[in-house]
């Protein structure tokens, strides 16, 4: 069988401020991880010369696989985080202050709630649909990294995970989720490599 491996990027600029969406650089602590996460990946697929890299279209997911050498590398727009319309940028405070209606509306419905000239979970889920399809016709490891909203759909679909559950997934920083898919069924196995 071959692996997945699911991750998303180091952790950016951003996340350290808490605002959502954007396209900043990572963190110096993102920066460890990257390195870490090749040290990782090279052991872990080191016989497998057909493996391959995907990442977002955003810098933070591409810095993120700087340091793997010898995978081909594709970026895929619809591995881009959640687009958040008006309120990228903003961090969760500023929307629940500035646009309360809009706060209370995503946290009653997360899964439907779009963002205002955004997306919701559903398109999210929708958008992934060709990754999912060439994902399942590989027959080699393939390294995902990706973010929060959007590996919370992919790791559902593997997972067998319902619908109601997606938004609520726990997909950490600075972890890799490898999933196995066997005959027997998909297995799960979880790495944190720094906090
Ligand atoms: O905060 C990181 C992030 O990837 C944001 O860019 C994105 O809007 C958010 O997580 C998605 O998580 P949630 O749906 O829980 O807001």
């Amino acid at each position: 069988p071959r692996p997945i491996l699911l991750t998303r990027h180091g952790e950016s600029k951003d996340n350290v401020r808490g605002r959502i969406g954007g396209d900043t650089v990572l963190s110096d602590k993102g920066e460890i991880y990257a390195k870490k996460l090749s040290n990782f990946v090279e052991k872990r697929l080191k016989s497998e010369r057909a493996a391959s890299i995907w990442t977002s279209t955003l810098q933070r997911t591409i810095l993120t696989a700087s340091h793997l050498g010898g995978f081909p590398k594709i970026q895929w727009r619809a591995l881009d985080e959640i687009y958040a319309g008006v309120c990228d940028g903003m961090t969760y405070e500023e929307i629940k202050k500035n646009m309360p209606e809009e706060y209370e509306a995503r946290k009653k419905d997360k899964l439907r709630y779009r963002y205002p000239r955004g997306e919701s979970y559903l398109d999210v889920i929708q958008r992934l649909e060709p990754v999912i399809i060439e994902l399942e016709r590989q027959r080699a490891p393939v390294v995902v990294i990706s973010h929060q909203a959007v590996l919370r759909a992919l790791y559902s679909y593997f997972a067998d995970r319902p619908l109601k559950e997606v938004p609520h997934i726990e997909i950490p920083l600075h972890t890799i989720i490898e999933i196995q898919m066997g005959v027997s069924g998909v297995q799960e196995k979880r790495y944190k490599l720094m906090d």
